[in-house]
This record gives C-alpha cells, sequence and structure tokens, in this order.
C-alpha cells in the first residue's frame, strides 16, 4: 500500500497583541460578525485540505473555550509557549501521534483573517514536490532603509527583500527538527528562518496583498474591507 501524504495547520494563537491596545488579545477582536480567530479558522476549514488544525492557546486564555469552533472535530488545541516558534512546536507535538515525518505542515497566523482558500491552494500545488517547501511572501514596492538611531544608514537593494506572510510550508519531520534545534533563538521569528538556519533555501510564493496580519487598531477595519470583498468575489 502507498503511503499518502496528509496536510496539517498548525495556528499560533497564543499572543497578546500589545500593539492593539485592546482589553483582549486580538485574535479575539470581532471582525464582521465573528472574531478574528473564528474567521481565520473557518478559512483553514473551508480549504478542505487538512486532517486536523491545531491550535496553540495561551494556558490563561478565558476566550477560547468559549467559542464553538473550538469543540469542531477537526481543530486540536495545544498549550502555546513562551514566544511564537514555542506555540509552533507545541502545534505540531499535538500531532505526533497521526502525523507522519513527510506530511505537510502549514502554519498560518490566527491574526491573518484574510486568507484566501486560493492562496492555499496556489501554496500547495507550488510545493507538494518541493525537497524543502516554502513561504507565501510579497515583494517590497517601499524603497527599504537601514536605520540607526533616527539616522539612514544604508538602501537596502529590494529587488532581493520579500516580506515573509503565512502559511509557512513544510515537512512536519524537517520543520520539528529544525525548530528544535533552533529553540531559544530571538533570530527565529518565522518557520522559514528555522530551516534557513539549517542550510535550507525555503522557496517564495507570491501571495495576495489582502493576507495583511491584524497588527495595530486600523488593520480590523481594512480587514472587514477584503472580507467583503471577498464575498463579493473580487
Ligand atoms: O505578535 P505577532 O502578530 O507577530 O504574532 C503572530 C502570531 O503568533 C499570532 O497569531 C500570535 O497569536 C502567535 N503567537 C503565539 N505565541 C506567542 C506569540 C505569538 O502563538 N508566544
Amino acid at each position: 500500500m502507498t503511503h499518502s501524504t496528509n496536510f496539517w495547520a498548525v495556528v499560533p494563537a497564543a499572543g497578546v497583541g500589545k500593539r492593539m491596545n485592546a482589553d483582549r488579545p486580538k485574535q479575539y477582536l470581532e471582525l464582521a460578525g465573528k472574531t478574528v480567530i473564528e474567521q481565520t479558522l473557518t478559512r483553514l476549514l473551508q480549504a478542505e485540505v487538512f486532517q486536523g488544525i491545531a491550535v496553540a492557546i495561551s494556558e490563561q486564555d478565558p476566550y477560547w473555550p468559549e467559542l464553538e469552533i473550538s469543540k469542531h472535530e477537526s481543530v486540536l488545541t495545544a498549550p502555546g509557549g513562551k514566544e511564537r516558534a514555542d506555540s509552533v512546536l507545541s502545534g505540531l507535538k499535538a500531532i505526533r501521534a497521526d502525523a507522519s515525518d513527510d506530511d505537510w505542515v502549514l502554519v498560518h497566523d490566527a491574526a491573518r483573517p484574510c486568507l484566501t482558500t486560493s492562496d492555499i491552494h496556489l501554496l500547495i500545488d507550488s510545493l507538494k514536490d518541493d525537497p524543502v517547501g516554502g513561504i507565501l511572501a510579497l515583494s517590497s514596492h517601499d524603497t527599504l532603509k537601514d536605520v540607526q538611531g533616527k539616522r539612514i544608514t544604508g538602501t537596502l537593494d529590494r529587488t532581493h527583500i520579500w516580506r515573509a506572510l503565512t502559511p509557512q510550508m513544510f515537512r512536519y519531520g524537517m520543520l520539528k527538527q529544525a525548530l528544535e534545534e533552533a529553540e531559544g533563538n530571538p533570530a527565529v521569528t518565522d518557520e522559514a528562518s528555522a530551516l534557513e538556519l539549517q542550510g535550507l533555501q525555503p522557496k517564495i510564493v507570491e501571495g495576495r496583498p489582502d493576507n495583511i496580519k491584524i497588527t495595530r487598531p486600523e488593520d480590523l477595519a481594512l480587514a472587514v474591507f477584503y472580507l467583503n470583498q471577498h464575498l463579493e468575489g473580487l
């Protein structure tokens, strides 16, 4: 019998989102009639590709158990960690019993609720035969400056600069090993950076610019606009 490769999603959702200045973590703010995290998980569930979705949640989080989606048969809860990478590793451990090392894992921020099914499928179709895996990313349109103490010390060559989005898609075994070996390294702010430390070169797949990360209060209004556009098929 040939083994078929499964796809899993891991959603780090244990951050506090200080830059939102809100009374609760940003993933529980209201966005178009649901919470941000419900919008995000709904997008992942609608893709109908995942064996399961592991969501890393802070142990002091009173909001998550109240949401119906936390009891969805495809959704598993894992304890959140100190840094984003610790939360992702915790999510990977939660699916250890059912995932094989060759299975693909798509790690997606809870704070990116405007992900489209088309971008999920684009990422999977572009990478499913790749030896390393890769990430959704956007090329940089702005000129980028190196700054120290509010003084510009240089201009980066933007033809080589891309902004890393999520999902980021890697094989279960490679990703787990890379994150374990990078544990505590502050330079690991996404999954690709952990793989880069292993000497690997993850691939770039150009994603949609509306896959924004909710970071500041004004991002919520922009996300509502994008979600409405998606409903209209734009
Ligand atoms: O803070 P930032 O927006 O970069 O966080 C990206 C994602 O990582 C968010 O969905 C956040 O909830 C998650 N996170 C986490 N555990 C942490 C820190 C952040 O799951 N310790």
